[in-house]
């Protein structure tokens, strides 16, 4: 099977990128490096030991798009292109809205005009919103909070209506918990730019010396130890999953959503603990107010994964610090 991966040079991408290549799969990598670089390509072939084609493409230019699946016999999708920075989105709502849902509109069109109706498409927790309790399931209400959830929001609703027009496409909707961690070889991992927004490469950044110390955002919540909750899931494990949803548009139809996370909760201090331990190092840290939007606790329930997708997250806390904290001491000015 010959796979299309949008967005393959990026975090997620990269490793699923790995994986697809480990199990036997062609791919064809579509990207515009507008959050990624091209020495990633050269470390996907290098730890998976493979070659494959490269297309520096923006999604948004429809022509270019069309010239990849012109090029190559392509079977199936796997869209992970799209711009993610929740803060970002607030300040550049346009710039979001135009980048994820014009590049979405315009791959299943390019998807649909070359017969290819499998797609495996990167959604998100944050669809779940601010007023569902954890464990979170796929039948809760769905709404967004900021101009990057409600893309995740519109496009889940697009493709519901691309697979009730046309019983022949095969949609896996996969909402990612929190991600975190790196490829156990240490030459992948995620690489923001600038200062991170997010809790596991701020820490990164701060076992390294690169960052002071790290903010904890509120330690008043109704959780443990009063720090927000997260589900982290392991980027490996994720991107095994998104083989196993391949499978699944293989044998399935329609638009279905399937949470990816472990189904585990940890705070914020246990992160940093679980972080201290794996670099042998104190981290320093200070208690600041709130941030703007967060809840106190997200996980996921991952049972209908399980029973329909044959997956379930294999690593924990521990891996993921022993391979984030190998991936930055080998990379300490990033990829
Ligand atoms: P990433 O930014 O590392 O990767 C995204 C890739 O898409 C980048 O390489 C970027 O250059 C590319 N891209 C963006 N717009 C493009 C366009 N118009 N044309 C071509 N390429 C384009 O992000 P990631 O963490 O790997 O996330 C992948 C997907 O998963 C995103 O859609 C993101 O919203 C979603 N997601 C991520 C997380 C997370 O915590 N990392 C959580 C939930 C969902
Ligand atoms: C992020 C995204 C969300 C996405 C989710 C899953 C943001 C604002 N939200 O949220 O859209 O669905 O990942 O990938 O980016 N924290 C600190 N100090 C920091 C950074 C974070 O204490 O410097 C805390 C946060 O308050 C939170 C936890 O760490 O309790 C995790 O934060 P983060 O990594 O940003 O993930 P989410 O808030 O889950």
């Amino acid at each position: 099977m010959k796979i299309l991966v949008t967005g393959g040079a990026g975090y997620i991408g990269s490793h699923t990128s790995v994986e697809l290549l480990d199990a036997g799969y062609e791919i064809v990598i579509a990207d515009n490096f507008s959050n990624s670089k091209p020495e990633v390509l050269e470390r996907i072939r290098k730890v998976a030991g493979k070659d494959f084609d490269f297309c520096e493409c923006d999604l948004c230019d429809k022509e270019a798009l069309d010239k990849v699946f012109d090029s190559y016999d392509i079977d199936a999708v796997i869209h992970f292109a799209g711009l993610k920075a929740v803060g970002e989105s607030c300040e550049k709502p346009l710039e979001y809205y135009r980048n994820n849902l014009v590049s979405t509109m315009n791959l299943c069109e390019s998807m649909r005009e070359h017969g290819c109706k499998k797609l495996v498409f990167s959604s998100s927790a944050t669809v779940y919103g601010m007023n569902n309790t954890a464990p979170y399931t796929e039948d809760m209400p769905l709404s967004a909070t900021n101009p990057y959830g409600w893309t995740k929001f519109m496009i889940e609703e697009m493709l519901r209506g691309v697979c009730a027009a046309d019983k022949e496409w095969s949609v896996a909707l996969l909402r990612y918990f929190n991600p975190i961690g790196a490829h156990s070889s240490g030459q992948l991992g995620e690489d923001p730019n600038g200062i991170p927004n997010n809790l596991f490469p701020y820490i990164m950044r701060v076992a390294v010396g690169k960052l002071p110390e790290l903010g904890v955002f509120g330690d008043d919540y109704d959780t443990p130890d009063g720090t927000g909750v997260r589900d982290y899931i392991h980027v490996v494990d994720l991107a095994k999953g998104h083989l196993k949803a391949l499978e699944w548009c293989s044998e399935n139809v329609g638009a279905e959503p399937f949470n990816l996370g472990t189904g585990n909760g940890s705070s914020v201090l246990e992160v940093l603990h679980g972080f201290e331990k794996a670099c042998g190092k104190t981290l320093p840290y200070s208690v600041k107010p709130r941030r703007a939007g967060d809840i106190a606790t997200s996980f996921a329930d991952c049972s209908k994964a399980e029973k329909q997708l044959g997956w379930k997250a294999e690593l924990g806390m521990e891996d993921m610090c022993r391979d984030g904290w190998n991936f930055i001491k080998n990379n300490p000015n990033g990829l």
